[in-house]
């Protein structure tokens, strides 16, 4: 068994067809075959049913598909890393939130660019989640992003927390009024707009009550604002959920509700939001830095100190924090 022919089989159960298989791997339509077969007989196992259109996997093929392309999707990951290490990119590929953006993002790279006069950055949006992938697979060489993620590869540094402003339409009779507390704001409409939801284990379960007291399976609050909302208690009174940040302010501009952002956003729209502290001093959102484990870009760094020399200009509080 080799890695051409658990290549040639990927790509077959990946597209339920010899010739989309081979022009997608650039082998011939016999060549592929070949390679299925001497598979097959190697581990003495049928992989695939020949006989139907679309092709169809056996049981066995279906079990081994499953298994093997883990296996092999490891297997690049692991070349991509050993590559890296042999030869850095001079480039640092950085992956951001975009509402770490609005905030200190600029400031730091700007920074980093003064210190390290000759490096180059590049910049790229992409969800907490999909930084877990780009990071294994080289398009990016660090991740900021607000959500914790228990990914082995994954080495991550709690940078710092930031406190949430409730973003509010201008007209709101309670857009003047400072630290407020998210009792007060549960009969507004609530605009929801993240994308990442918080993993089940950490979440704050509610137990359902219906009108003849029956007892019903309770439901776990995933989505981050419900979240810190339920951590109180307290359940708003209606939400609308939106694809982003962007738009849930454009809502609140727009007078259709209220948020939550992070208080760097504080900024946005400001002639027809204002924004307010709240009350709880624990009602943060926190802002990560990811890394391989195995591979930290040299000048990664360089970066950590760029970000913590913004931290002590701004008397911003943070836990500074050394890399494995
Ligand atoms: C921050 O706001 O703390 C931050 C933003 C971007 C990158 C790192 C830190």
């Amino acid at each position: 068994m080799d890695l051409k022919q658990l290549r040639a089989f990927i790509a077959i159960a990946d597209l339920r067809s010899f010739s989309a298989a081979a022009a997608h791997t650039g082998l011939s339509q016999p060549s592929l075959s070949r390679l299925l077969k001497q598979l097959e007989t190697d581990m003495g196992v049928d992989l695939v049913d020949r006989y139907h259109r679309p092709l169809h996997l056996t049981e066995a093929g279906a079990f081994f598909y499953d298994k093997i392309g883990t296996i092999l999707t490891e297997i690049d990951t692991v070349t991509s890393m050993t590559q890296r290490l042999s030869a850095p990119s001079a480039v640092l590929n950085i992956g951001f939130v975009p509402s770490v953006l609005y905030g200190l993002l600029p400031e730091i790279i700007a920074r980093l660019k003064q210190s390290s006069p000759d490096i180059e950055v590049t910049l790229k949006d992409i969800s907490s989640y999909q930084q877990m992938d780009a990071l294994k697979s080289g398009d990016i060489d660090i991740g900021f992003g607000r959500f914790a993620h228990q990914v082995p590869w994954i080495q991550q540094i709690l940078l710092r927390h930031e406190r949430y402003v409730v973003a509010l339409p201008k007209a709101h009779p309670l857009a003047n009024t400072n630290n407020q507390r998210l009792i007060d704001l549960a009969n507004n409409r609530l605009i929801l707009y993240h994308q990442t939801h918080l993993p089940i284990s950490t979440a704050v379960t509610k137990s359902k009550s219906t009108s003849t007291k029956q007892t019903v399976p309770s439901e776990s609050i995933t989505e981050p604002l419900l979240h810190l909302f339920a951590q109180y208690g307290i359940s708003p009174f209606t939400t609308t959920t939106v694809s982003d940040l962007q738009v849930a302010l454009g809502l609140v501009a727009a007078g259709e509700g209220i948020t939550l952002v992070p208080a760097s956003l504080k900024t946005v729209r400001t002639e027809q939001i204002s924004y307010q502290n709240l009350a709880h001093e624990n009602v943060t959102s926190p802002i990560y830095l990811h890394t391989l484990k195995d591979f930290v870009h040299p000048k990664i760094p360089d970066l950590l100190t760029a970000i913590y020399h913004v931290y002590e200009r701004r008397g911003i509080t943070y836990r500074q924090q050394k890399f494995m």
